[in-house]
């Protein structure tokens, strides 16, 4: 079992969002996302993060209440940058905002923020939420420019996005996919340069997650589709342990 307050410990945020997924294929109240946090909280889950779409294709306004009350681990709730997202946020004061793209007809969130071509709307997005409290981070591709510029709009951390080494890991385009890799692990020294807290996420699984744990400067990976994938093989705890192992072989 590993120690949650050992120092430069990566951290694991479990994305719940596709329990939802299930529990809304079939219109009624099972399975519940809210059981599936608790039980990720007791496998080894260092925070939990819901995405809270404007479609409401999983995640719902109930969720993020309940989620909010049976929750001890910090919940960082992902969204996009709208009005009618920040009112629900302030209303709850997240630990964390995870603020991401969305396009109503992606499947799942696709590539980064632009947050150097929408600096100042987002500088005066995110001061009201820090303000309240929340930890306000921005998704990003692995991108330089992007890094700068979430620095300059009070970011406090940047997720990068990890989808597209992932896919070409996944493809076996290796070359391509050590370059990616190289953007992320550049990526990430210069974030953590810039002093913002920097995690990682999309599409990891055990291999993924285990060979970017490898980085120093990452607090934090958010994983999600994977480990529900999983948890019909394995259970959804014993799929959380496993992945906390690997990812503190990793760091070990
Ligand atoms: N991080 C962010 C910002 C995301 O939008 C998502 C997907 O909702 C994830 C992490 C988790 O990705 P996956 O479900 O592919 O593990």
């Amino acid at each position: 079992m590993s120690d949650p307050t050992q120092p430069g410990r990566l951290r694991l945020g479990v994305n719940i969002d596709h329990v939802a997924t299930l529990r809304n294929a079939r219109g009624g109240a099972l399975p519940d996302p809210v059981r599936a946090a608790l039980l990720a909280q007791e496998a080894g889950a260092d925070g939990i993060t819901a995405h809270l779409r404007e479609d409401r294709r999983h995640i719902r306004d109930d969720d993020i209440a309940a989620l909010m009350e049976a929750l001890a681990l910090p919940l960082n709730f992902e969204m996009a940058a709208t009005e009618e997202m920040q009112a629900i946020a302030l209303r709850h004061r997240p630990h964390a905002v995870c603020i991401v793209p969305e396009r109503r007809e992606e499947r799942t969130t696709e590539g980064g923020l632009e947050v150097a071509r929408e600096a100042d709307r987002l500088a005066r997005f995110i001061a009201p939420l820090a303000g309240a409290g929340c930890r306000v981070s921005l998704f990003i591709a692995p991108d330089p420019v992007q890094i700068a510029a979430s620095a300059r709009v009070g970011a406090a951390v940047v997720e990068l996005h990890t989808g597209a080494w992932c896919d070409l890991v996944a493809e076996g385009r290796q070359q391509e996919a050590e370059a990616e890799f190289a953007r992320l692990r550049d990526g990430s020294a210069q974030a953590h340069a810039l002093g913002l807290e920097v995690h990682a996420g999309h599409g990891l699984d055990f291999e993924t997650a285990a060979a970017i744990a490898a980085l120093p400067e990452l607090a934090e990976l958010n994983i999600g589709h994977f480990l529900i994938g999983e948890a019909v093989f394995m259970g959804l705890g014993a799929a959380i342990a496993e992945m906390r192992d690997r990812m503190d072989a990793a760091r070990a």
